[in-house]
């Protein structure tokens, strides 16, 4: 199926997510590009997923725990929905509607990798709570950083110490695999949107090649100079 174009209102800020699995660097990342789009003065807010709103950060500590899986795939996925309907509506609508660009750690994707490809919940399903949650809302540049599995792991083990791990820091090795090419999938079959970045390299060579992405989509081709295009 033909990828189908960002429509969007002119003023309207843009709605860049970062995805990729466990321990892939999404937070450094998201950290450099909003401090590099804020001294460029283009307003920006940093969000995530589950989670960002004080409603949707309810629902996090409820399917972070591992409750949600008790109920079922299914019903996780609900509980993703939900935290992602009031999230879109009380941060993301509102911000991107007064011109400021959102850039958010997680979005849709993680639902359609986690829940969708690991979890098996059907297009159908995910389809529907998509219609109800997003709409027509649809990220205009999505950034999926990918690191080997084992690499991944062994960043997230690193970041949490000694603490024990969450509802899929826990799943084993098998499932980041799956994880992985379930990103690669997605990175494949909506190219315009998505970025996929090679998240082994330092820290500062990732951040060019985010920046290289953004440049090419948004500013003007000649210019670092980001503020007379946004
Ligand atoms: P978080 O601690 O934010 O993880 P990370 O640093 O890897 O982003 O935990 C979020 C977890 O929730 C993460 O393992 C992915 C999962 N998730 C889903 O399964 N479905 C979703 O729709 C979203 C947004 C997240």
């Amino acid at each position: 199926m033909a990828e189908t174009p960002v429509k969007r209102a002119p003023g309207r800020g843009r709605f860049i997510t970062f995805e990729g699995g466990e321990g892939s660097g999404k937070s450094t990342q998201i950290k450099t590009l909003a401090d590099r789009l804020n001294a460029a003065k283009v307003r920006t807010v940093v969000t995530r997923e589950p989670g960002g709103s004080p409603g949707a950060e309810i629902i996090r500590h409820l399917v972070l725990s591992g409750m949600g899986k008790l109920l079922g795939a299914e019903a996780e996925t609900l509980l993703f929905a939900a935290a992602r309907d009031d999230h879109v509506r009380s941060v993301i609508q509102p911000a991107l509607s007064q011109g400021i660009w959102v850039l958010c750690d997680r979005f849709s994707d993680s639902t359609r990798a986690y829940q969708g490809s690991l979890g098996k919940v059907s297009p159908a399903v995910l389809n529907a709570m998509e219609r109800v949650t997003i709409g027509d809302l649809k990220p205009d540049l999505t950034i999926i950083l990918d690191v080997p599995v084992e690499v991944g792991m062994k960043r997230a083990a690193a970041r949490r110490g000694g603490g024990a791990p969450d509802r899929f820091e826990a799943e084993d090795v098998r499932f980041h695999q799956e994880l992985r090419e379930a990103y690669l999938q997605i990175a494949a079959s909506e190219p315009q949107r998505c970025v996929l970045i090679d998240a082994t390299a330092e820290p500062g060579a990732i951040a060019a090649n985010i920046w290289a992405a953004l440049r090419d989509r948004f500013f003007a081709a000649s210019t670092d100079n980001v503020a007379s295009s946004a």
